[in-house]
């Protein structure tokens, strides 16, 4: 049995109590990482945000805005710890279950062209590049582009 099999995460929706530990996490995961505002408007507007539990700690949590057919990454993320054991293509492949029960056909997102890990992961689930957003992104000199992507779900 692989690491990922024998400790099957858990999903269930983000709630307020949880954005201190969702919080800590961003910080560590991100240059310019969502503010506590950030969370709490996404809960507050009713976005499809989850946690990910590993025998109660938590490993991940995602964001996403359903619109009509279409869903809207707004953030993924694997605490660092558990990064690299397969968990951020679980977290994803929840959305992708969220998304479908929803009648969403296709989901789409925006990564910094610098974040191979981002890249990496969405290029192996099948995410398409569509297109480019200048500026779209703080940086640590000026602003960086953003690539756009696109799934069909
Ligand atoms: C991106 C992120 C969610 C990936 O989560 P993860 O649990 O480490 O990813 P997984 O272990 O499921 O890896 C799935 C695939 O992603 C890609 N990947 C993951 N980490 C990578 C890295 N450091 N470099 C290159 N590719 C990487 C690989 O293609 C990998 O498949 P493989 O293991 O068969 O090679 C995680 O690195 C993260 O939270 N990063 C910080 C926040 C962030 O950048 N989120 C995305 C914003 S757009």
């Amino acid at each position: 049995m692989n690491a990922v099999l024998s400790r099957r995460p858990a999903f269930a929706p983000m709630q307020p109590e949880e954005v201190d530990a969702v919080l800590a996490i961003e910080q560590r995961a991100y240059p310019f990482p969502w503010s506590r505002a950030n969370f709490a408007d996404s809960l507050a507007s009713g976005y499809s945000a989850w946690t990910c539990r590993i025998a109660g700690d938590l490993a991940g949590y995602a964001v996403m805005m359903l619109v009509l057919d279409e869903a809207h990454l707004l953030n993924v993320t694997v605490a660092p710890d558990w990064q690299r054991q397969g968990y951020g293509r679980l977290v994803m492949q929840h959305l992708f279950e969220v998304a479908r029960s929803h009648e969403a056909k296709r989901m789409f997102l925006e990564v910094r062209p610098t974040n191979a890990p981002g890249l990496g992961l969405y290029g192996k689930l099948g995410f398409v590049t569509i297109g480019r957003r200048r500026g779209y992104y703080p940086a640590g000199a000026g602003r960086e582009d953003a690539v756009v992507m696109v799934l069909t779900l």
